[in-house]
């Protein structure tokens, strides 16, 4: 009997990566037998930015077969777009009004989004974006949040609102906890080691997504900067190498220790062609599977998903509308 909620997210913006990957979506695929997980795609924050229409809706299918793709078992959890689900927003608005502009302030992504004088014309969605991921989650009284490092400010938010909505209508939600792995937490780019692999890179070098041909993930590799020395060792002080390794080890269920060893008296020319090798081995049958569903097959997951996932959401937000003395 799985007891314990599990909530996670990603925005169908962007192609999703290895660092998407090891972040998120495998720590997703190895607690879902173990937890009561809901995996939610974030369309509403999608669109905090602009977006195409047409895009965002292929987007939003082709995120779902990549979940589908990489493990994510509709037999065993809940899958469904943040939109078909109305309460989210709903509780947004809630969570709104207990939410500080001083909260919303300190957080790293909107600060970085709107430095450089650009407050002025940054999106109000931008700035809320906190709220409603608090409502994602808070909604199906979820106790993990697997992510990676850097959502994990936002879960903190999530875990002040749920405080101060208890303290002030009565226990109604309860208070996640964020989870990231070990070694995965923080995939860096391939092409600056000291910044996240990231889905909106300018750089083409910058992150091996999960779609990349072969050929590109040879040339990804075979371009990604390194540290000086010749040696492959794991080391703070070697952050480009320590980013290639973790990649590799986390690939290939080797040990970091075991793939200094493989390489001892070796160049980063064998290491990296090995390791592009690695990439690939390890990307074909999830390409091979993302293939083979149809766009028609993933909409029906999320379809089913939705319903599942409206039933808890409308019984909590009878309860919330309750406790705050709401007629509707
Ligand atoms: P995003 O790409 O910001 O939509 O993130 C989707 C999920 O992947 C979140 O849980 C992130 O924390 C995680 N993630 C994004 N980039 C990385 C990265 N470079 N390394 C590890 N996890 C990441
Ligand atoms: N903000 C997350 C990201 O960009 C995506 C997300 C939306 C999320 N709602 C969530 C993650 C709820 C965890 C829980 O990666």
């Amino acid at each position: 009997m799985k007891t314990q909620r599990l909530f996670s997210a990603v925005q169908p913006s962007g192609n999703l990566h290895i660092g998407n990957y090891l972040g998120a979506i495998a720590q997703w695929t190895a607690l879902q037998a173990e937890y009561d997980a809901i995996f939610c795609i974030a369309d509403l924050h999608a669109i905090t930015v602009p977006q195409d229409p047409v895009a965002l809706r292929a987007k939003t299918i082709e995120i779902a077969k990549i979940y589908l793709a990489a493990g994510v078992d509709p037999e065993q959890c809940t899958l469904f777009a943040q939109s078909q689900v109305k309460e989210h927003t709903e509780l947004m608005w809630i969570l709104n009004t207990l939410a500080r502009l001083g909260d919303l302030e300190k957080m790293t992504q909107f600060k970085d989004k709107s430095a450089k004088g650009e407050k002025e014309t940054a999106g109000v969605g931008l700035f809320d974006y906190p709220v409603l991921m608090a409502a994602d989650i808070l909604l199906y009284d979820t106790a993990i949040v697997p992510v990676g490092e850097d959502q994990l400010q936002h879960i903190e938010l999530a875990r002040t609102l749920a405080r101060r909505f208890n303290d002030r209508f009565g226990e109604s939600f309860v208070v996640p906890e964020g989870r990231v792995t070990r070694g995965g937490a923080r995939i860096m780019g391939l092409d600056d080691p000291t910044k996240k692999m990231s889905k909106s890179a300018t750089s083409e070098y910058n992150a091996i997504a999960l779609t990349d041909t072969a050929e590109a993930i040879r040339k990804k590799i075979k371009k990604a900067v390194t540290d000086s020395g010749s040696e492959i060792v794991y080391r703070d002080d070697k952050p480009a190498l320590k980013n290639l390794i973790n990649i590799y080890s986390l690939l290939s269920m080797k040990t970091p220790e075991s793939i200094e060893e493989l390489y001892r008296g070796r160049g980063y020319g064998d290491f990296k062609t090995d390791l592009a090798e690695v990439v690939i081995g390890f990307l074909a049958p999830f390409q091979e599977r993302f293939a083979a569903i149809s766009d028609e097959e993933a909409l029906a997951v999320l379809e089913a998903g939705a319903a599942e996932a409206r039933i808890l959401a409308t019984g909590k937000m009878r309860l919330v509308r309750e406790r705050i003395g709401l007629i509707g």
